[in-house]
């Protein structure tokens, strides 16, 4: 069955912080951050959580997506910066934007900076069973709450926002997707959750601060972004040349030049942003996909696929067609 994206969305934490404001709290500079990531800044939040920032995505998507907002029955809402344990980021989502028909079912997903392709493939799995006919897709996080920041190795790379986008049956538009994990207990890339408590007292000692062996990641990464467009596009025969936009989950420029690179793709094809957010896990699709429908980027008919990689580790990518 085929589907289609009808409304793309996308929400921005409200305080800009640059390299140079970076600088002044941690050991480090402009110039390293530019040259290792092709980062310039990021947004952090300061009142908005993320399902407040979820929601604002939610209903700019639904607004353009021009339909009424009680024909959603999925919202699904990628994340590993929930609000809290529960209720699920999706749930906040449905009351906050007043999704609350009877037949909407709601729930998050984490599978860390893949989250959004698997929130995709699940949206589409309901919708092709018949069980669902109007999908919200949501990526969304608060990263600077897990960021360390005397941390200068993790703390310069991720920032805060949200994307979102509506799916539906489609008469004619192709979706398919590829997704992987290897499950890994070396701890290449993790946030503690909290402490068993087997004297039953109580302890604040647990810390949820984000940790990454960087070098190891970036070497899983261009080795998951090749096997990911490699199995894309043998999927339906594909040729590289026959996709106009590959968007990446947005961690770091070198990671797309080296792909881009051993592959032979030209680098234009790539959206990049991650200049102006820094990796916004969960959310960099999504923001990146709103973006470029804002643009016009994402013309009718255009071959997108979308890449991501991260935690788990974990890695997957989306075809669809605009
Ligand atoms: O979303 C999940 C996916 N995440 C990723 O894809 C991240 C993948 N990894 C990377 O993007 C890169 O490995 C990093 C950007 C994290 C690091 O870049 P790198 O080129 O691998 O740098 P490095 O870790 O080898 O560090 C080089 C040097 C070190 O100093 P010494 O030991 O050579 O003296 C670091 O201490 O750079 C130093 N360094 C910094 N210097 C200034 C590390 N972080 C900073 C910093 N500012 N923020």
């Amino acid at each position: 069955m085929n589907i289609e994206i009808i409304g793309y969305g996308l929400a921005q934490a409200e305080k800009c912080v640059t390299n140079l404001d970076l600088s002044k709290s941690v050991d480090t500079n402009d110039a390293w951050i530019q040259e290792r990531t092709g980062i310039k800044q990021r947004y952090f939040s300061v009142a908005k959580n993320t399902s407040d920032l979820a929601s604002e995505a939610a209903l700019m998507a639904i607004q353009d997506a021009q339909i009424d907002p009680k024909t959603i029955d999925l919202i699904l809402v990628a994340t590993i910066t929930p609000d809290g344990m529960m209720p699920s980021v999706a749930s906040l989502v449905q009351a906050k934007c007043g999704l609350n028909a009877q037949t909407c079912l709601s729930y998050d997903i984490n599978a860390a900076c893949t989250g959004f392709v698997v929130a995709m493939q699940n949206a589409q799995a309901m919708l092709e069973a018949g069980y669902v006919s109007n999908a919200l897709v949501i990526g969304a996080e608060t990263l600077s709450k897990i960021l360390d920041f005397k941390d200068r190795t993790t703390s310069v790379l991720f920032g805060d926002g949200a994307g979102a986008i509506i799916m539906r049956r489609s008469s004619s538009k192709k979706m398919f997707h590829y997704l992987r994990s290897e499950g890994d207990l070396t701890g290449v890339l993790t946030s503690d959750g909290l402490s068993l408590n087997p004297e039953m007292v109580f302890d604040q000692s647990s810390t949820h601060y984000l940790r990454m062996q960087g070098q190891a990641v970036f070497r899983f990464a261009v080795k998951a972004i090749e096997d990911v467009l490699v199995n894309l596009l043998n999927k339906q025969d594909l040729k590289v040349d026959q996709i106009d936009w590959i968007v990446p989950h947005q961690a770091n420029r070198r990671i797309i030049e080296y792909v881009a690179n051993k592959m032979n793709i030209e680098l234009t094809k790539f959206y990049l942003n991650l200049d102006q957010y820094g990796n916004t896990s969960s959310a960099s699709i999504p923001i990146a996909l709103s973006e470029m429908r804002t643009k016009g980027l994402l013309k009718e008919g255009m071959r997108v696929i979308c890449v991501g990689f991260g935690a788990g580790l974990t890695w997957g990518g989306s075809y669809f067609e605009s």
